[in-house]
């Protein structure tokens, strides 16, 4: 058995492409897993410490070639798994990240076209076998999501890409989903807030009947 496998925590990461919704849900599930008894510490991607806070707004703001874009990504998750995730899973607390390596999948392979085999390595060398219990992927068409977006602030590098972009996105997700259906579940995030709502409490219900680490 891996030594990720043995942390007592539990690890839920939070996908989708830009203005489909999650970041809204993320407040609620911590609520949620709180009222149950958890220590939650909810995070996100890139970031979670000062120095993959400061990578993250290189990699939002800055021009660069896809393979400094993908290093500096990982690099980030490496300090954040490191300083955060590894310790809060170890003392049994609940992880909730916002994005985490499917995101890498999605918008450094899927949307930009880098090298999946590559990705495949660096999440190795990162991540050393750990991967999140569940993710909760809000699945929303591109159009949707850009209509959404449209009604927030100024794009950063990725939110500022077309529908096509977003359309290989969600490829990409449906992909990694494919991959790995134990792991994720799919939400529907066309649907209104309530309905997006009932059905990540389904999903944490039916993962973790009671809300135990069962
Ligand atoms: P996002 O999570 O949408 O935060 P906010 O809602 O504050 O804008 O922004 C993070 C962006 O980073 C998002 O567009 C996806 C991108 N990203 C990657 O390209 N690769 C990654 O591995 C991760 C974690 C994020």
């Amino acid at each position: 058995m891996k030594p990720a496998d043995q942390a007592p925590g539990r690890f839920i990461t939070l996908e989708g492409i830009d203005g489909a919704g999650k970041s809204t849900h993320l407040a609620a599930i911590q609520a949620w897993l709180q009222a149950r008894g958890h220590e939650v510490v909810s995070t996100r991607e890139p970031g979670g410490t000062p120095l993959a806070e400061s990578l993250r707004d290189l990699v939002l703001h800055r021009p660069m070639d896809p393979l400094t874009e993908a290093l500096l990504v990982f690099a980030a998750r490496r300090d954040h798994l490191q300083q955060v995730i590894g310790p809060a899973l170890a003392r049994g607390a609940w992880v909730l990240c916002d994005r985490f390596t499917d995101a890498s999948f999605a918008y450094q392979g899927a949307g930009r076209g880098f090298d999946l085999a590559l990705l495949a390595q660096l999440e190795d060398w990162v991540q050393q076998g750990r991967q999140p219990d569940l993710t909760l992927w809000f699945d929303a068409p591109a159009a949707t999501a850009a209509a959404r977006r449209a009604a927030v602030r100024e794009p950063d590098r990725f939110e500022a890409q077309d529908e096509a972009f977003f359309g290989r996105v969600n490829a990409g997700y449906a992909a990694r989903a494919a991959a790995d259906p134990a792991r994720f579940v799919r939400i529907d995030a066309a649907a209104g807030r309530e309905v997006v709502w009932r059905g990540v409490q389904a999903a944490l219900q039916a993962r973790w009947p009671g809300g135990d680490a069962a």
